[in-house]
């Protein structure tokens, strides 16, 4: 998984020390500090509300939040901070983060039966079990999350499924969803790494990688349209869901002087989405003026390109992100 080397690997905090299926809230950072094995890397959970697992190496720092299974942060070495959250952000059991990497599952956008239900599933606000955290011989750090289904994730969605998160966290950042069905029919689900990008201005970044990609157009209506073969640039709200794609997509940012770029396994649908000024407005845990600093550029599995999952059979989708000096 990640492509990264996994030989003598030193585990950092194990799971019988945790307890697979202890509700986040009930972590205890100090059993955790004081079950860390002597490593150079350092993982400590802390609180800010929310139980955070706070990761950094010779390669990279990071924060994970175990509320969503929620990567909040990430800065390689010789890099500013990669992945924006919103200084708005709220940070409550019951609603999701604004920003990092939320994990959406098992459906995408609203529910298409149930409008009463959490837009993009239930999976970016339930509590997650840390699972193991442990040092890589190449100097990276990987954490395990797991969510599995319970009373309360049947009542909005009545499937059995074992989802597991496996974070990398080195001079690239590496995030892997694994699907487990375990109902004994084909599960049909859509998930998303909804990754929100530190961008320096929306209106001088582009994107490349999704020339001639046929997309959904989600602003004012749902609209099918087919990408042009210019960088992707922006002028306006913009909610894409690219469909069919496996490509790598490339942010091109002049006035951070950075790229970034966004590699992906196992994954058919790219999102492309900036709320712009009205929608920002509208959200409450978004600032009013933060929509230029942000980029989301989505793997998903969404539309067209949801899932169905055999019986006993796993599904993974997984990104890889990492940055150069432009
Ligand atoms: C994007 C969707 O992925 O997420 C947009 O395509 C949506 O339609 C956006 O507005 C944010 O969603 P939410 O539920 O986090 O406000």
């Amino acid at each position: 998984m990640g492509g990264h080397a996994q030989g003598n690997c030193q585990p950092v905090i194990k799971a019988d020390l945790i307890g697979h299926s202890e509700p986040s809230s009930t972590v205890n950072p100090q059993r955790l500090n004081t079950s860390m094995t002597s490593t150079s890397a350092s993982a400590s959970v802390v609180s800010d509300g929310l139980p955070s697992l706070a990761i950094a190496n010779r390669l990279a720092t990071a924060r994970i939040y175990l509320h969503g299974g929620h990567v909040a942060q990430w800065r390689p070495a010789g890099h500013g901070e990669v992945l924006w959250m919103s200084a708005r952000s709220l940070h409550a059991p019951d609603k999701p983060l604004r920003g990092g990497i939320p994990v959406c599952f098992p459906w995408f956008g609203p529910h298409p039966e149930r409008p009463e239900l959490p837009a993009h599933g239930f999976a970016r606000q339930r509590a997650w079990a840390l699972d193991t955290v442990t040092d890589l011989d190449d100097g990276s750090t990987r954490a395990v999350l797991a969510l599995v289904s319970d009373a309360a994730s049947r009542a909005q969605w009545p499937h059995d499924a074992a989802v597991t998160l496996t974070v990398t966290v080195g001079s690239t950042l590496n995030v892997e969803l694994a699907i487990a069905n375990r109902d004994p029919a084909p599960l049909v689900c859509e998930a998303a790494l909804h990754t929100y990008f530190s961008v320096g201005d929306i209106r001088r970044t582009t994107v490349e990688g999704l020339a001639g990609t046929p997309y959904l157009d989600k602003v004012g209506g749902v609209a099918r349209r087919i990408e042009g073969s210019a960088p992707i640039a922006f002028s306006g709200e913009t909610d894409r869901v690219y469909l069919g794609t496996t490509a790598t997509a490339t942010i091109v940012d002049p006035l951070l002087a950075r790229r970034i770029t966004v590699a992906k396994r196992g994954s058919r649908s790219t999102v492309v989405w900036n709320p712009w000024i009205a929608k920002a407005a509208k959200m409450a845990d978004f600032g009013d003026h933060e929509w230029p600093g942000m980029l989301c550029v989505e793997t998903a599995n969404a539309a067209d390109d949801r899932m169905t999952i055999a019986p006993g059979a796993i599904e993974r989708m997984a990104l890889d992100v990492s940055v150069t000096h432009a």
